[in-house]
C-alpha cells in the first residue's frame, strides 16, 4: 500500500500526508468488482468510479446520459472489491449544481447507500459553492477543472486542451484557487497544458491528479480501459500498459475452436457419474427404458 502503512480503508488524510510527503499519487478508474479487488490488491490508493462509465462500460456517446442509479450501482460493486483504496463516486451531470439541498442529498447517497468515502464535482469558480455546500456535511470532495466532459456541449462539442491563452489560463488559476478554498481535498486537472499543470500545482496546497496534464502534477489519473488496451479510442493522453484487447480476443477465438473442435470440456473440466446408477436411471440405450416407470410432473402439479 503506498500512501500508508496502517491496514484498513485509507482516508483523505492518507492521502493528504502522500502529498506531503512529496510522493505522487496513482488513481485509476474502476467499474466493477473483480478489476476493483485487483487494483486495491495492487495497492492503487485512489480509485475513482468516474461517470466515463457511461462511454467506456456502457456504450453511450457521453458522459451526459448517465445517471445516478447506473453510478451506484457500480460504486457498490467497486466498494464490495476492495479493502485499502478511498474510493471516489463521480457525481453524474445534473446531480450537483441544481439546487443546493439536491447537491448535497445526491453526495450522501453515494456515501450512504453507495459505500463511496468521497465524491468528485467538475466545476471550478462556477461548482464552488455547491463544493463548499457538500464539503460542510462532511463529505469529502474531489474537484475537477480544464476539460469537463460533462460541459462538452456547452465547451463546443469537441473534446480540447483547457487553458492555453492568457485569459483562459487566467481563467483556470481562478478555477483551482475556488475549488481549493471550497474546501475540496484534491483536484483533477483535464486537458490542460504541461507548464499551466505545474503551475497551478506549485500554486496549490490540496493534490493536483492531472490526465492529459503533464508529469508535473502531484498524481496522475487514467481511465482504466486506456490503461489495460481495451479502448477502442485511445487519446494521445494516455498509455496503454497491457493488450488486453487482443488477449481477449485471442482467449475467445480460442475457446470458440476447441468448443467446436469437440475438445472442450476435457476430462479435467468434466464430472462424471457411476454408469450403473446411470443405467437404472434413464435406461441403457436412447431407445431404452428406465427400470422404475417415470412419473413427469407438468407445471401445473409442481
Ligand atoms: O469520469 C472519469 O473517468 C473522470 C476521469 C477522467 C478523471 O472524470
Amino acid at each position: 500500500m503506498s500512501a500508508t502503512s496502517s491496514s484498513g480503508r485509507l482516508t483523505v488524510t492518507d492521502i493528504a500526508r502522500q502529498y506531503a510527503d512529496g510522493r505522487r499519487i496513482a488513481m485509476l478508474t474502476a467499474y466493477d468488482y473483480p478489476t476493483a479487488r485487483i487494483l486495491d490488491e495492487a495497492g492503487i490508493p485512489l480509485l475513482l468510479v468516474g461517470d466515463s462509465l457511461g462511454e467506456v462500460v456502457l456504450g453511450y456517446e457521453s458522459t451526459v446520459r448517465v445517471s445516478i442509479s447506473e453510478m451506484l450501482h457500480h460504486v457498490k460493486a467497486v466498494v464490495r472489491g476492495t479493502e485499502h483504496a478511498l474510493v471516489v463516486a463521480d457525481m453524474p451531470f445534473l446531480s450537483y449544481g441544481v439546487t443546493p439541498e439536491a447537491s448535497v442529498d445526491n453526495a450522501g447517497i453515494f456515501l450512504r447507500e453507495g459505500g463511496a468515502q468521497a465524491v468528485k464535482v467538475e466545476g471550478g469558480v462556477r461548482s464552488a459553492r455547491t463544493i463548499e455546500g457538500i464539503v460542510r456535511t462532511g463529505i469529502p470532495v474531489m474537484g475537477h477543472i480544464g476539460w469537463t466532459p460533462q460541459a462538452k456541449y456547452g465547451m463546443g462539442g469537441k473534446v480540447r486542451i483547457q487553458g492555453k491563452t492568457r485569459e483562459t489560463a487566467r481563467r483556470l488559476l481562478a478555477d483551482a484557487l475556488a475549488v481549493q478554498e471550497a474546501g475540496a481535498f484534491a483536484i483533477v486537472l483535464e486537458l490542460v497544458p504541461e507548464q499551466l499543470a505545474a503551475a497551478l500545482t506549485e500554486r496549490l496546497s490540496i493534490p493536483t491528479i492531472g490526465i492529459g496534464a503533464g508529469g508535473g502534477c502531484s498524481g496522475q489519473v487514467q481511465v482504466l480501459t486506456d490503461l489495460l488496451g481495451l479502448s477502442d479510442f485511445s487519446p494521445r493522453h494516455a498509455r496503454a500498459f497491457a493488450d488486453l484487447r487482443a488477449t481477449i480476443s485471442q482467449a475467445a477465438r480460442a475457446y470458440a475452436a476447441e468448443v467446436e473442435a469437440g475438445s472442450f470440456p476435457g476430462p479435467a473440466e468434466t464430472v462424471r457419474m457411476d454408469d450403473a446408477v446411470l443405467e437404472e436411471a434413464v435406461g441403457h440405450g436412447a431407445m431404452d427404458r428406465p427400470r422404475e416407470p417415470l412419473e413427469v410432473p407438468l407445471d401445473r402439479d409442481l
